[in-house]
C-alpha cells in the first residue's frame, strides 16, 4: 500500500462529477487500500477518490474511535436508496480543507447500496457520525464540498484562507 497526496481545495479536481467504477478489479482494490492508508495517516475518518485525484465513484470510511477495533469500509458506486425525514446538525471537517470546520445540516440517517471490494452488492444503514460521514464522502463524488452547504460568507472566508495556505505550501516546496 502507498500513501497518496491529498488534493487541497480550491481545486478543479474536487469539483468534478465522478464516473462509475465499471469493474471491481485488483487496480480498484489497490486504490481502496492506498486510500485507507492515506486516510489513517492523515488522520481522518473518510476519504473519497477525487481527493486523491481519481475521478471515480469510490470512497473509504472508518468511524471507529481510537479505543475500538478499526472498521474499514470501502463503498464503490454508492447510491442512497432511503433517507430520513428529519435532519441533524453536525460539525464537519474535510482532509481537503484542513483545520476548517462548520456545522452542516443533513438527513439524520441514510440507507446506501454499494459494491464492496469483492464487487458484491451491500446495503448500509448509516446514522449518527457514520451517517454524516457517508453523506459527506458521497458529496465528494459529485464535486460537492461541505462548505457548499454553508453560507456564502463563511464559505468564501474559508476558501480565501485555503488559497493563502496553498500559496504558502507552494512557496515552502519551492524552497526545499
Ligand atoms: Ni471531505
Amino acid at each position: 500500500m502507498a500513501k497518496l497526496p491529498i488534493i487541497l481545495a480550491p481545486d478543479p479536481a474536487l469539483k468534478l462529477k465522478c464516473t462509475l467504477v465499471e469493474t471491481v478489479d485488483d487496480e480498484i482494490r489497490r486504490l481502496a487500500g492506498d486510500m485507507l492508508e492515506t486516510m489513517y495517516a492523515a488522520p481522518g475518518i473518510g476519504l473519497a477518490a477525487p481527493q486523491v485525484g481519481v475521478s471515480k465513484r469510490l470512497l473509504v470510511i472508518d468511524t471507529a474511535r481510537d479505543d475500538e477495533e478499526p472498521r474499514p469500509l470501502c463503498l464503490i458506486n454508492p447510491e442512497i436508496v432511503d433517507v430520513s425525514e428529519e435532519d441533524n446538525l453536525h460539525e464537519e471537517g474535510c482532509l481537503s480543507l484542513p483545520e476548517h470546520y462548520a456545522d452542516v445540516v443533513r438527513p439524520t440517517w441514510v440507507k446506501v447500496r454499494y459494491l464492496d471490494r469483492d464487487g458484491k452488492t451491500q446495503e448500509l444503514h448509516a446514522d449518527e457520525l457514520l451517517g454524516t460521514c457517508v453523506q459527506h464522502e458521497m458529496d465528494h463524488l459529485d464535486g460537492i464540498l461541505f462548505v457548499d452547504h454553508i453560507s456564502a460568507l463563511k464559505r468564501n472566508m474559508i476558501l480565501r484562507k485555503m488559497v493563502k495556505t496553498k500559496k504558502l505550501n507552494a512557496r515552502d516546496e519551492a524552497a526545499d
